[in-house]
């Protein structure tokens, strides 16, 4: 059987408890009009959500979806439709009128955008994988994949997930078609290419488990460096954050964020959201809330952590419950678009935050 964490303690039953107690924290809670980009624009930070271009705007005509996207997040990050099988699903057929649909809607709204994602082992197009390539025809495809995508939105994106998930658990590099083709140096040369076509976006790595200290964080963390001494245009490392209440919450995430940021590279929480076995009891929203605040507190630690995305808003379109059997809830609005205490929770530690310096790149 799987159990949730036992006891709760710590920040989010703080957290949650404070904002019963008004009177003692009014001017460091949020009032009602108070949105997650506006507590977070107080203090330089950019609140985001993935989104899904299916549901966005008048083809889906889903009002609340569309409405609380615009409002509630100053950035936004397509959740498919810039992966490469949904750009190039005919090899030489571009298909941008998804992205360009979330772009237009972006700027509509005062919002950024997080490009996601250039090179990953997922997701790819089928005339890809089944094809008969050569090690050089395929980097010669990684390379136009690159150019033609980040010239496509040249001066619109505002950070690039440039390369996904390159790393094992343990730490070693994962067997990728790029891998295996390429060599190692294909990591160095990704960057690269996306800089060589668009030189003022952000460039990120972008991976799971490595919220905390531990193997995966580690080999991120040699390799980012080793990134840096060669002169690779590398700024930042997006941390995904996508957690879960049966496991502890990852090891000292501050520390984790903070020697990143002593490197001089941005961070960003770029995934969050907090799943566990539905239905959910009272205690598991208690470990949802907490783990929500933890990494928001991690991001605010650290002055170069300039986003913080959750991967979707709503239970309603949560890729959870397709991915982790049995498991759901990992959102911060219910599926009929109530806020659940998670929302509390990042709205009180944005509020409680008010005070934290501004970020050095807005
Ligand atoms: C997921 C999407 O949410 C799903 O809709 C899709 O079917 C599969 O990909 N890490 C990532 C994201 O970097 O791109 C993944 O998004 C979730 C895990």
């Amino acid at each position: 059987m799987k159990l949730g964490r036992i006891a709760v303690t710590g920040i989010a039953a703080a957290v949650l408890a404070a904002s019963a107690v008004s009177t003692a924290l009014a001017s460091a809670s949020p009032r009602q009009g108070d949105t997650l980009r506006g507590l977070g624009a107080r203090i330089g930070l950019r609140v985001g959500t993935a989104v899904n271009m299916d549901v966005l705007g008048s083809t889906g005509v889903d009002a609340p979806y569309t409405a609380i996207t615009g409002s509630e997040f100053s950035t936004v990050t397509p959740e498919n439709v810039m992966k490469w099988q949904l750009v190039e699903p005919t090899q030489g057929k571009y298909d941008w009128a998804a992205a360009d649909k979330l772009v237009a809607f972006a700027e509509q709204h005062g919002q950024r955008v997080r490009g996601h994602t250039l090179v990953w082992h997922n997701q790819l197009p089928n005339w890809l994988t089944g094809g008969t390539f050569t090690n050089d025809q395929l980097r010669d495809l990684l390379h136009k994949h690159i150019t033609d995508e980040v010239t496509h939105f040249r001066g619109k994106i505002w950070q690039w997930d440039v390369l996904n998930e390159a790393f094992n658990d343990d730490g070693t590099l994962r067997d990728t078609i790029w891998l295996d083709a390429l060599g190692p140096g294909y990591i160095a040369d990704v960057f690269r290419w996306a800089h060589a076509a668009d030189p003022k976006a952000l460039l990120f790595y972008n991976d799971y488990n490595i919220e905390g200290l531990g193997p995966k964080s580690d080999a991120v963390y040699a390799m980012v460096q080793q990134l840096q001494a060669e002169g690779v245009p590398i700024d930042g490392v997006g941390i995904q954050g996508h957690l879960d209440t049966q496991y502890p919450l990852p090891n000292n995430m501050t520390a984790n964020v903070a020697r990143f940021d002593a490197l001089g590279l941005d961070t960003a929480f770029t995934e969050v959201d907090v799943r566990t076995f539905v239905p959910v009891t009272t205690q598991e929203v208690l470990a949802q809330s907490e783990d929500y605040t933890a990494m928001l507190q991690a991001c605010l630690a650290a002055r170069g952590c300039i986003s913080f995305t959750v991967w979707g808003f709503t239970d309603k379109y949560s890729w959870v419950p397709g991915f982790f059997t049995g498991e759901g809830a990992a959102c911060i609005y219910d599926e009929n678009y109530q806020k659940k205490p998670e929302y509390d929770a990042v709205a009180q530690t944005l509020a409680l935050a008010g005070g934290a310096p501004i970020r050095h790149r807005g």
